[in-house]
């Protein structure tokens, strides 16, 4: 099946090895523990999510609901292995967390938020291409040093 065409699943219990494995790959140190995606999985069953070919994991990405009262969500992590990129997993893993948060929420959510460092060139188009908009720049958002911009997106 082509990669753009893969379905996308909530994670099973099973997956959250590979993702983890996916994540320390991807992102380095530091990242999610381990411990972290079980409780994600635990807490947020819907916001785990997953693509797979076979059984390889290509891309996962998380999103959870924050505040109900301003209807905020945001997506706090997303990646896609190296040799499946640039073939819309990314964009497939996006649209889904969209259709759930919009359909699961019966409007309570709003916006999707997400944070992303303002030389990751690649990820910053992705959300600009999906219309998600440049809230700010907050320069020492993590840490000192460690700048990201926050963006959003309407739903
Ligand atoms: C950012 C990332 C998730 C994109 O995943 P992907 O599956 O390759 O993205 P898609 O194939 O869905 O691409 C969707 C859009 O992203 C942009 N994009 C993707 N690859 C790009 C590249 N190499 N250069 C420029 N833009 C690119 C394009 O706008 C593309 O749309 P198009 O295919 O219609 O041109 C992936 O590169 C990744 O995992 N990077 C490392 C982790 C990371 O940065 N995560 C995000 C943290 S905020």
């Amino acid at each position: 099946m082509p990669l753009d065409q893969l379905p996308i699943h909530f994670a099973q219990k099973t997956d959250l090895a590979d993702i983890h494995q996916l994540e320390k790959t991807i992102f380095g140190e530091p990242c999610y523990p381990a411990f972290f995606f079980k409780q994600a999985f635990d807490c947020w069953p819907k916001g785990l999510l997953v693509a797979k070919q076979d059984s390889s994991l290509l891309g996962y990405l998380l999103w959870v609901e924050s505040n109900a009262q301003t209807g905020d969500a945001w997506i706090l992590s997303l990646a896609v292995a190296t040799q499946a990129r640039g073939k819309g997993i990314a964009r497939g893993l996006i649209n889904h967390a969209i259709a759930t948060a919009r359909g699961e929420s019966n409007g309570v959510i709003k916006r999707l938020l997400l944070t992303v460092a303002p030389n990751n060139l690649v990820a910053l188009s992705l959300y600009q291409s999906m219309e998600f908009i440049i809230l700010t720049n907050e320069n020492d958002y993590f840490s000192p040093g460690e700048a990201r911009l926050i963006l959003a997106l309407k739903l």
